[in-house]
């Protein structure tokens, strides 16, 4: 008898501000497997996640799009909630880390952290836009690496050369906000002392609670000493304000994990669970935390000892995956390979996906890659060529040859599995049941499948042997046929019910096609016989490669060009990028540096490169880096463009020049009017900037080939 155990399992929390993608779904999918497996097995398991909706970025898209954050997250939650549903991603709860409980609970942890010594006030200086009156993340400031010189990076990091460093040591930056020179200001702020906790983390890292990639990883982390944790940011901010500290907010890392707690109190108020239960410290229930490596240090570091000062149990395990690519290369919405998880559900069957993901998935950190010819290939192979082959090979014999109904097996004596035609094959089957349970225990998804699809070969191979199509031809092997055709089927419900939790909806109804009501993990280990099957109808149909290969967007967002990009203003839309990092590594461009990815020459052809003639420039009011160009581009006519050029240029130098411009991106608002295309220039920015001009000759409108 196995011990019934209590768990709580989680995926990361997606952020408010767009889409489910299939970044996401590699989370949802793998902790969903687990949770159903648990589920089979008897145990008492609940799965809960929700919308992580503070922050600056969504802050700044609901300005961005004319709406409240309210309203955004809202919608979004909608969304959210569809997708994952439509995806079978069976959540006993999905929250919003803007609830009221989750208020609560976040100032509840404060309060208990504050009285308790673990918090610290400090002055730190910070980047501030006076412009738009807000200090600025570290991804909010762009400019020159101080180290290398390439221009256009974010102010915490270098992508050419790999850097690390404050916005402060950033050269020519500029606030990706508004676009102005952003000055440095002092601010206080509130610290969790995390340097406080480093012995008891090493303590439950020993614990078994990570992998041991991750252990490594968080070795490496204590060598270099733990920093303590700025827990705090100034209004304007998208979030709680934090108790007794007027203007002062939780910083949006802070209230995200705590919303597991918020998502699971609301399971909580509509069942008789207690909350304390599961987060009391000597609880003998399990916690469990899926995640990606990019969150790692969250989740191994801060949230453990955050549980831990706040007077709480810390999880039992924070189990990480590795990145999802897709054919090969990083997920990128200009590469059209971002693909959400709308994009997919409209064209395939949620479940072809769980599978595919599933198979491919181990327990450790490596990156997993979506190649769309192998999941065609894949799953035409396994599920229509191997598992519901089984099925419909046998199904029909029972049909027509035995009215509908499996053999009884009466002849022979003994239990129900020795009545089978061969004992033996089906023990097998029966015995797979633990070693395939232990590879879903332990995550190793791969394993399980591998072990499953070698049992549906045999099982293919049993029916070869036997040959019932020629045996039926025989009225006196009428029987035989009978025997042959429940054995093959009672092989195949076995593997159905190892497949449960990968493949829901087809168990369901293979489950229903046996006309049962309820399979657990155990019922693999004794076969049905002499029961009526339903008639018998397809489960899965074969997926067209050609239709696969389009899950990639053919139409992707053309990606800017590196010297375009120096020489206009950063417009706010950029200023969402930040945040959409996946559950994993979506990149939103295609930097031009030595780290720039090619493009094809389709791509390139997509850009509209014309010679366009200045017919007015000026300065424009508040923002000290930008010059109003009016240009004419011939047969397209006149344009308005925001350019970041005026430290370069006196305006009226420019008047009556041939520049090039980028003549078909789409019209951008941007704090100081609407720019309607983009000009080309070279160099690092700042005065050193030089506008591309044609040879004498070219008159505006001309194609730039
Ligand atoms: O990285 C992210 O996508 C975050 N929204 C994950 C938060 S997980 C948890 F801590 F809330
Ligand atoms: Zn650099």
């Amino acid at each position: 008898m196995i011990k019934r155990r209590r768990i709580l399992v989680t995926s990361a929390l997606p952020y408010a501000n767009g889409p489910i993608h299939i970044g996401h779904l590699l989370e949802v999918i793998q902790t969903d497997i687990w949770v159903r497996f648990q589920k089979a097995r008897g145990h008492e398991c609940y799965y809960v996640c929700a919308d992580d909706t503070h922050g600056t970025p969504i802050m700044l898209k609901a300005q961005a799009d004319g709406i409240s954050a309210n309203t955004l997250i809202e919608r979004i939650n909608r969304e959210h909630k569809r997708d994952f549903a439509e995806m079978l991603i069976d959540f006993d709860n999905f929250g919003s880390t803007n609830s009221l409980d989750n208020k609560a609970l976040c100032e509840r942890i404060y309060l208990n952290l504050r009285n308790a010594g673990h918090i610290e006030k400090r002055t730190i200086r910070q980047a501030y836009d006076e412009q738009a009156q807000m200090f600025l993340p570290d991804r909010y400031v762009k400019g020159e690496c101080p180290t290398c010189g390439t221009a256009d990076q974010y102010g915490d990091s270098c992508e050419s050369c790999g850097a690390t460093y404050s916005p402060a040591d950033l050269k020519n930056a500029i606030s990706v906000v508004s676009g102005t020179t952003p000055v440095e200001k002092e601010s206080e702020h509130y610290f969790f002392k995390l340097s406080s906790f480093e012995e008891d983390l090493v303590m439950w890292i020993q614990s078994g609670a990570v992998q041991p990639g991750v252990a490594r990883k968080l070795n490496e982390w204590f060598t270099q000493g733990l920093k303590d944790w700025d827990i705090s940011r100034d209004i304007p901010y998208f979030g709680f304000e934090i108790p007794e500290a007027p203007g002062k907010y939780f910083y949006v890392w802070f209230d995200a994990p705590i919303g597991y707690l918020a998502s699971f109190a609301e399971l909580c108020a509509r069942t008789s669970l207690k909350l304390e239960d599961f987060f009391k410290v000597d609880s003998c229930t399990e916690l469990h935390h899926f995640i990606g490596k990019d969150i790692l240090y969250f989740h191994t570091l801060f949230w453990p000892a955050i549980l831990q000062a706040a007077g709480m149990r810390r999880p039992t395990s924070v189990h990480t995956h590795g990145f999802l690519t897709i054919n090969g290369q990083k997920m990128s919405k200009s590469r059209g390979t971002l693909i959400t998880a709308r994009r997919y559900l409209e064209r395939f069957p949620c479940e072809y996906l769980r599978y595919y993901l599933a198979a491919k998935l181990g327990s450790g950190l490596d990156d997993l890659d979506l190649n769309l010819s192998e999941f065609s290939t894949r799953l035409n192979s396994d599920i229509v060529g191997k598992l519901v082959n089984i099925a419909s090979r046998c199904a029909g014999f029972i049909t027509r040859s035995a009215s509908g109904t499996m053999s009884s097996g009466e002849q022979s004596s003994g239990s129900l599995a020795t009545r089978l035609p061969e004992p033996q094959l089906y023990a097998e089957f029966a015995a797979a049941g633990e070693s395939i349970a232990a590879a879903y225990e332990s995550r190793d998804t791969a394993s399980a499948i591998r072990e499953i699809m070698t049992l549906a070969d045999r099982a293919n191979q049993y029916i070869d042997q036997r040959k019932p199509w020629v045996l039926a031809k025989s009225p006196e092997k009428l029987l035989e046929v009978q025997a042959i055709c429940t054995q093959g089927l009672n092989l195949f419900r076995a593997l159905m019910i190892y497949l449960q939790p990968v493949l829901p909806v087809m168990a369901t109804k293979s489950m229903h096609f046996f006309r049962e009501t309820a399979w657990s993990w155990e019922s693999a280990a004794t076969p049905i016989l002499g029961t009526r099957i339903a008639p018998y109808e397809p489960l899965a149909t074969r997926l067209d490669p050609k239709a696969v290969a389009q899950l990639i967007d053919s139409d992707p967002i053309p990606p800017p060009l590196g010297p375009a990009n120096m020489v206009t203003a950063i417009p706010l839309a950029a200023a969402l990028t930040p945040v959409a990092r996946s559950t994993s590594n979506v990149s939103d461009t295609l930097s031009a540096g030595a780290a720039a990815a090619h493009i094809t020459i389709d791509e390139f052809m997509r850009v509209d490169l014309r010679v366009a003639r200045v017919i007015a420039a000026d300065l424009v009011e508040g923002a000290d880096k930008l010059l109003r160009l009016k240009v004419n581009v011939g047969e397209l006519g006149d344009r308005l463009i925001l350019a970041g050029i005026r430290a370069a240029y006196d305006p009226q130098t420019l008047i009556d020049r041939l520049i090039v411009v980028v003549a078909n991106l789409e019209p951008r608002k941007m704090r100081f009017g609407i720019s309607e295309g983009m000009t080309l220039a070279a160099g690092p920015g700042g005065k050193d900037l030089f506008l591309l001009s044609p040879d004498s000759g070219a008159s505006p409108g001309m194609r730039i080939k």
